[in-house]
């Protein structure tokens, strides 16, 4: 089996042949995000999880050699299972998911992984791994309804938790990187748009955003 079925098997749970496009077909994931989407619209961002095939595009480039792997606003998990079926180790993942309602849920379904129930803007405070560095960061935060101060504070803190040639992975709805241009430049950072899935709702791209190599 590939890696990419292995993920829609683990990721999947819809009867076979059904609607499996544009969602992860678990009808409680789907119910329990609706219900958090109604009560904080702004913090959830979307009123269903993402599908497989973004979880398979934001996570491709992941594999069991890549070692920590920090999980910012994981929801329900789609991205989380996405990335044991890469072969990331459960004891190697850290989930910093502030909503409540996701939390018990993800404690359930990933207890050998580390879970914080924190803001990800002060992921910079947060003691994850003692001296060892991550060698990704995936995003599922909705960076466009945050401030640029929040943004900014989310990177720094990401960036500071991430090996020197690690990367931070965001997906969008949106038609640009939602880090600003000048925010990047400020920090160092480059984005290259690395995926654009249209079997998501709404369709989504996926950025790798890096620190700018320097010359000597
Ligand atoms: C668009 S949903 C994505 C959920 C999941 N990754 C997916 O793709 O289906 C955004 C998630 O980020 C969480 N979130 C939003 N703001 C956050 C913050 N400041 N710190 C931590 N988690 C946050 C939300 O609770 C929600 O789980």
């Amino acid at each position: 089996m590939t890696q990419d079925a292995m993920i829609d098997a683990d990721t999947n749970f819809g009867p076979a042949g059904s609607g499996k496009h544009f969602c992860n077909c678990r009808r409680s994931d789907n119910l329990d995000f609706f219900l958090a989407w109604l009560a904080n619209p702004l913090r959830v961002a979307s009123i269903i999880p993402s599908s497989n095939q973004l979880a398979r595009a934001i996570t491709k480039e992941i594999s069991g050699s890549t070692g920590l792997v920090l999980e910012l606003g994981p929801g329900t998990g789609v991205f989380t299972r996405a990335l044991l079926a890469r072969g990331v180790a459960e004891q190697d993942l850290i989930l910093i998911e502030s909503g409540a309602e996701f939390v018990g849920r993800l404690r359930d379904q990933f207890p050998s992984a580390q879970l914080f129930q924190r803001d990800a803007c002060s992921l910079r405070t947060i003691q994850l791994f003692g001296d060892r560095k991550a060698g990704a960061v995936i995003s599922g935060l909705p960076l466009l309804s945050m401030s640029p101060r929040k943004v900014a504070a989310i990177l720094r803190g990401a960036f500071h938790h991430l090996s020197v040639d690690g990367a931070f992975y965001q997906f969008t709805y949106g038609a640009r990187c939602p880090v600003p241009r000048r925010l990047l430049d400020r920090l160092g950072l480059r984005a290259v748009r690395i995926s654009t899935t249209y079997a998501n709702l709404p369709p989504a791209s996926v950025y790798r955003i890096t620190r700018r190599k320097t010359l000597h």
